[in-house]
């Protein structure tokens, strides 16, 4: 199988208006275990592993969050959906907004969860070349301990903590190097964001450090239709520190599709 025929594996649930969800680094679909469900009582909810991620591991990763995104056109061809509702949490939404750009027409809306559309900075360009180092000498699992401190509002839960770990650990080093790249090399998609005339969201953690709220802010009130929901007793990924929030903030963007 080559990577132009390549689709991604998923999970899905429910029926109606298809939202698809993209996992955030170095996770992979499992990652939205406690949002799919609850979010497919009224549409169809698709949760795919990227390239060189969960059941995509052994597969040629993308270095370009451009490929990525070209994964998940190729993936909801093979569902037979022409447009979709799009929710990128981090890095699932660098490449929700390069799907957006490349794919226009297919995207019914857009919600960026603890993301930004900026690209790396020289000092977090430099960061992903140690991270890379990291992962190259010692492991994703070195990798994931250096990141844990920063991922989660204080205080975490440690069912939030264990689920997110034990994901993250399963990776393999060479999905890990290549979206390290592909993050490094993605393109500012600021335009992109602010040109977007689509329903768009934004949700940010209270406690991010990572893509703090004041950015998630201004990104949605300067964004056509932007909206943007502030979750409480959560860091970087509300996906696993307070689903119930994130849940009712997506369902109540995604209903007005
Ligand atoms: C993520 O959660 O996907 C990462 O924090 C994204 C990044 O490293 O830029």
């Amino acid at each position: 199988m080559t990577n132009s025929t390549y689709t991604l594996p998923f999970d899905e649930y429910g029926q109606g208006p298809c939202a698809l969800l993209v996992h955030a680094f170095p996770f992979d679909r499992r990652m939205w275990r406690h949002v799919a469900r609850p979010l497919a009582q009224h549409r169809r909810v698709v949760c795919p592993d990227l390239r060189g991620f969960g059941h995509s591991s052994s597969m040629p990763s993308p270095r370009s969050v451009d490929e990525h995104a070209d994964d998940l056109a190729r993936t909801l061809d093979a569902l037979s959906v022409d447009r979709a509702s799009l929710v990128g949490l981090s890095m699932g939404g660098y490449i929700a907004l390069a799907f957006a750009e490349r794919h226009p027409s297919r995207v019914a809306q857009l919600a960026l969860v603890d993301s930004r559309a900026g690209a790396d900075s020289d000092a977090q360009k430099s960061g992903r070349k140690q991270s890379m180092a990291i992962v190259s000498s010692q492991g994703v699992t070195a990798l994931y301990a250096g990141l844990e401190p920063r991922l989660f509002a204080p205080d975490p839960l440690p069912i939030a903590t264990d689920m997110m770990r034990a994901i993250a650990v399963a990776q393999g080093r060479e999905g890990v190097l290549s979206a390290l790249a592909a993050m490094r090399d993605r393109p500012d998609r600021t335009d992109t964001w602010l040109s977007l005339t689509i329903p768009t969201l934004c949700v940010v953690g209270r406690h991010d450090v990572i893509t703090p709220v004041a950015e998630l802010e201004e990104l949605a009130a300067r964004a056509h239709s932007g909206r943007c929901v502030v979750i409480e007793n959560a860091g970087h990924l509300p996906c696993a520190e307070a689903p119930e929030a994130l849940v009712a903030a997506l369902d109540a963007f995604l209903f007005a599709r």
